[in-house]
């Protein structure tokens, strides 16, 4: 018999509803919220507000886009956590709502997890592209830098992480100082495309291990446009766009000088790159030459499943459902939770 999951994402600022069965994605529907966009970042309360207005209407078209009807949802796969509380909560309480609703099991999802697992969504049922185990995931979003070993869907070992920003977060502030739009990510990778990567040098971390740091990179472009805009009032508008190419190119050397000392402590070299970040051109073109250089089998996400997305839920609600493990209708949320 089938399994058909409904995944459901609330942690941060998209309301997502998926339908996956027998690990094909059937649907997937995501509400972005344009609502932010004026403040420069996400703000908790109306992101809030906005999964409550969206939660509805957004699950009921992932219903009808899957072609199935309620009635053949085995399970409800919600995001548990991390993630900011009052979104959590959305998704965790409308999950328990259906799941009552329709006397199914509930699965709570590692949202961290989650963006690993996207690799294995299929398109069609026989697919076969996802990554073998044991494999490398540069997980790298707002939130988040970490290199994880994963050696099954439910074994996964953080072997290093940022020690205080994420890269994503690199990317959004510095946009932000340059008075750019958010998210500034992918607006800093349009612009990059114009620039001289070479053109600003800016300081690269020296921390051990297989750890990052992304706020010395943060304080140095900083200073830099402090200090050239005591000169000329117009310096950002005149170099925006080498700005942009050297900042998005020091990021880029950090994550790979990492992942690189990774694949030579581990023996690993099956690499895989997950969340919001992975969508940058940059990156995946690193990604390519190492492939090419180093030998590593690469799995490059397809943006759809880059940014925060409930098909990433429900593929990991998919292997929970078969290895049967459901969680307690009183379940609450957790704001932070490690992979
Ligand atoms: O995974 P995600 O949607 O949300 C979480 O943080 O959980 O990641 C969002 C992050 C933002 O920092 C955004 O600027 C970044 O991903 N991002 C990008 C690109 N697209 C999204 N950063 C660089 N280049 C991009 N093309």
């Amino acid at each position: 018999m089938s399994i058909t999951i409904l995944g459901i994402e609330s942690s941060c600022d998209d309301t997502s509803a998926a339908v996956i069965r027998d690990g094909v994605l059937m649907s997937n529907v995501i509400a972005s919220q344009a609502v932010h966009e004026s403040f420069g970042g996400v703000v908790p309360e109306l992101a809030s507000r906005a999964h409550q207005q969206n939660i509805v209407p957004v699950v009921s078209e992932a219903i009808k886009r899957s072609g199935l009807k309620k009635e053949e949802i085995s399970a409800v796969a919600f995001t548990r956590g991390p993630g900011l509380m009052g979104s959590l909560l959305v998704g965790n309480s409308f999950a328990k709502g259906f799941a009552l609703s329709q006397s199914i099991p509930l699965i709570d999802v590692n949202h961290l997890q989650a963006h690993v697992l996207a690799h294995f969504i299929k398109d069609e049922p026989n697919q076969d592209t996802a990554p073998k185990y044991p494999f490398l995931c540069l997980l790298v979003s707002g939130g988040n830098s970490q290199i994880i070993k994963v050696e099954a869907y439910n074994k996964m070992q953080v072997i290093g992480q940022t020690i205080d920003d994420a890269a994503g977060e690199a990317f959004d502030k510095c946009a932000k100082v340059m008075g750019l739009g958010y998210p500034g990510g992918p607006i800093i990778d349009k612009m990059a495309k114009e620039g001289d990567s070479k053109k600003f040098i800016f300081n690269k971390p020296h921390i051990p291990e297989l750890n990052y740091s992304f706020s010395g990179l943060k304080t140095s472009f900083l200073y830099l446009l402090r200090d050239e805009l005591a000169k000329d009032a117009d310096f950002i508008e005149k170099n925006k766009f080498d700005l942009a190419a050297s900042l998005q190119s020091t990021i880029v050397d950090i994550l790979m000088d990492k992942l690189r000392k990774a694949v030579k402590q581990t023996g690993i070299k099956e690499v895989a790159v997950a969340g919001g970040v992975s969508a940058n051109s940059a990156v995946r073109e690193a990604f390519i030459k190492h492939s090419e250089k180093y030998g590593w089998k690469i799995h490059l996400p397809k943006f759809s499943y880059t940014t925060d997305n409930a098909a990433m839920v429900a593929i990991t609600g998919y292997y929970k459902y078969i290895d049967g493990e459901f969680c307690d209708i009183n379940a609450p949320s957790f704001s932070r939770v490690e992979i």
